[in-house]
């Protein structure tokens, strides 16, 4: 049975309750992560945790907990869902905390509600092109708000864009702004590949500044056999790559073959991904 962290006890998930006035709840009032842990070896775990505090930080939720801390609790989480022995994302909520009223200004005095718990993820895909499973995506204008670089909690703009990829058949739906510029996607990263030279949005408001993505452009980077350029893409860049990936903490470096039924390049996974994605696997647990 799934164990959960709520308010310093750890209990079965399904007993884990919080109060209807949550801001959580009420106003989508939080931040969360999302932590992949491989056989009890997390990813970027400190990057992750860093990113959370400066979240917390930029909507004045305050925690006593520093990095380390963070770092044992959710090694600890791990541990009690037997981690050593599976894949498990975490995934760490904390809102505002409950009130006695709804009221939208930030309340003094209200302790921030800390919520984990584990679920299990696949094991990564073979780093071989023939085998991989690619992903056929949508587009749609992106219609979310503009501080996409706060992981927060009120995901309904992220969730309508996804539901409309899901619901014609595919698994992703990329984004572009009023200047036809690639944005993200609504739950991942997005790359093109041309020439050779990978290329994905710089990191700004308009994107969530992915823990997978820092990890991909450092490890590329350092290993120096692909060149890599952050900077704005536009659409026909987008549909004449040879190449297009995304990625996420749960979907690592995944390909896209097709995008709104047409083609992406040749229509089959590309070299590149392949290269990076070795590249990406041999580096990973650096990243703690
Ligand atoms: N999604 N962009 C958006 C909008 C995201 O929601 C995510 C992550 C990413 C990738 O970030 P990272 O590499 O740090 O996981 C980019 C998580 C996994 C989710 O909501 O489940």
């Amino acid at each position: 049975m799934a164990i959960a962290y709520l308010n310093g006890t750890y209990l079965p998930l399904e007993e884990a309750r919080i109060s209807p006035l949550d801001r959580g709840f009420l106003f989508g009032d939080g931040i969360y992560e999302v932590i992949p842990y491989y056989q009890g070896r997390p990813v970027g775990l400190v990057a992750h945790i860093e990113r959370m505090l400066d979240g917390l930080a930029a909507i004045e939720i305050k925690t006593s907990r520093v990095v380390g801390e963070w770092c044992a609790l959710l090694d600890d989480l791990v541990a009690r869902n037997d981690g050593a022995n599976c894949n498990l994302g975490v995934y760490v909520h904390i809102s505002r905390g409950a009130d006695v009223k709804r009221f939208h200004a930030y309340p003094e005095d209200v302790e921030p509600t800390v919520f984990c718990f584990t679920f299990e993820i696949k094991d990564p895909e073979p780093a071989d092109r023939e085998q991989v499973h690619a992903y056929s995506v949508t587009t749609s204008e992106d219609l979310r708000w503009k501080r996409c670089h706060i992981k927060s909690t009120a995901l309904l703009g992220n969730v309508m864009h996804f539901q409309q990829g899901y619901a014609s058949g595919n698994s992703e739906c990329l984004l572009y702004n009023t200047k036809n510029e690639l944005t993200e996607g609504s739950a991942v990263n997005a790359y093109i590949v041309k020439d050779g030279v990978v290329v994905t949005p710089i990191e700004d408001n308009q994107i969530l500044p992915g823990i997978t993505r820092r990890i991909i452009l450092d490890s590329l980077e350092n290993d120096g056999a692909i060149k890599v350029e952050e900077r704005a893409i536009t659409m026909d860049e987008v549909m004449n790559a040879d190449e297009v990936w995304i990625s996420s903490s749960s979907k690592e470096i995944t390909p896209v073959t097709k995008i709104d039924n047409q083609p992406v390049g040749d229509g089959k996974v590309g070299p590149v991904w392949e290269r990076a994605f070795k590249i990406y696997t041999a580096a990973k647990f650096e990243h703690r």
